[in-house]
């Protein structure tokens, strides 16, 4: 693919000239393609001096933040720092139901944290031969955020706030003197997948599903508590699993199990419980600004939630979100 072969010499080569022979660059990464391909170009462009930081929000897809640390280590030969955060965003949290509060609290979380990383860095790459001030700040910044968030900023209702755009406040890019790059800015899913391909990155982690920077915590309407998360995220594993084990990974574009805001009446053996809701959700799209749900079996769908019940306590019903992107997003907030 020419274009794209172009396209990731130049931006390396663009990166390199604009980042220069000392400052550092400050990159949080999800473990998803947009960042790890972001990752993987600004390591291409200036090695070492790209500094990788995963913050762990507490609400995260088990194992998730171990697995990413590998994953960057073994293919990408980036070290990764993870940020323990996740009491902290719980606690900030706390009794926050209101979507955009949600996202608000847990970008500026987000921005908390990497100005303390990146004083921390400076400080840890003094007397070596890398010091240097943190400069820059990637951000996997997509052609689809840019435009929903250009409505956003529009007088026209928002349509959510993306963590990722826009999101570093007067502060830290005036304050700090911080200068975003956002190497994927004009290209679509699709197109980074490519690159990251053309880059050598694994299979495995070019076909990831995408998983939003809030993570679960928009993915459970209302209350994020801790045990509210945990339940999604025992359920989202048994789904992801199932979904892998039937061979329909690929197939679909983005997969999770998220929790309703209330719950619901169910019995188990001759006792009545009152139990959380997991919302299935499951969809096929090209880049991810429309999107059509995916057709399982409905033997599949039984399967799952049949699972899903016995192995996550608390849970007493399981539904299957059939709602097409419009009308509804792809997260559940
Ligand atoms: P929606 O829910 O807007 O999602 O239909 C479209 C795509 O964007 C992802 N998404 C996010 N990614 N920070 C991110 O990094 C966010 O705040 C965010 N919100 C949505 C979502 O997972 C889907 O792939």
């Amino acid at each position: 693919n020419w274009k794209m072969g172009d396209f990731t010499q130049l931006e390396i080569a663009r990166i390199r000239e604009l980042v220069g022979e000392r400052a550092l660059v400050l990159g949080a990464v999800s473990g998803g393609v947009d960042s790890t391909v972001g990752a993987a170009l600004m390591r291409e462009a200036i090695g070492d001096r790209f500094k990788a930081i995963l913050i762990d929000t507490g609400c995260m897809r088990l194992n998730e933040c171990e697995t990413v640390k590998i994953n960057l280590g073994k293919h990408l030969g980036i070290n990764l720092t993870v940020v323990e955060a996740g009491e902290l965003f719980m606690s900030r949290l706390a009794g926050v139901s209101d979507p955009e509060k949600k996202r608000k609290i847990i970008g500026s979380t987000f921005i908390d944290l990497f100005e303390k990383e990146a004083i921390r860095i400076e400080k840890e790459a003094e007397n070596t031969p890398n010091s240097g001030k943190v400069e820059f700040f990637l951000q996997g910044t997509l052609y689809p955020d840019v435009i929903e968030s250009l409505s956003f900023r529009g007088p026209s209702a928002t349509i959510k706030t993306h963590h990722n755009v826009g999101g570093l406040p007067e502060r830290m890019m005036n304050g700090q003197g911080l200068r975003l790059i956002e190497p994927l800015r004009l290209l679509f899913k699709d197109e980074v997948r490519a690159i990251g391909r053309q880059l050598g990155i694994h299979e495995s982690l070019v076909n990831r599903h995408p998983f939003p920077g809030p993570g679960i915590a928009i993915r459970i309407l209302g209350d994020v508590t801790k045990e509210r998360v945990e339940i999604a995220r025992k359920a989202d594993n048994i789904f992801i699993t199932k979904i892998k084990e039937a061979g329909l990974y690929d197939q679909i574009s983005q997969a999770f199990a998220g929790l309703d805001t209330n719950r619901s009446v169910g019995v188990f053996g001759d006792q009545r419980v009152w139990g959380y809701i997991v919302i299935l959700r499951a969809v096929r799209t090209k880049d991810f600004m429309s999107a059509d749900i995916f057709d399982f079996d409905t033997s599949f769908l039984k399967d799952v939630s049949r699972t899903i019940c016995n192995q996550v306590e608390g849970v007493a019903r399981v539904v299957y979100d059939l709602t097409s992107k419009p009308p509804g997003t792809i997260e559940l907030e």
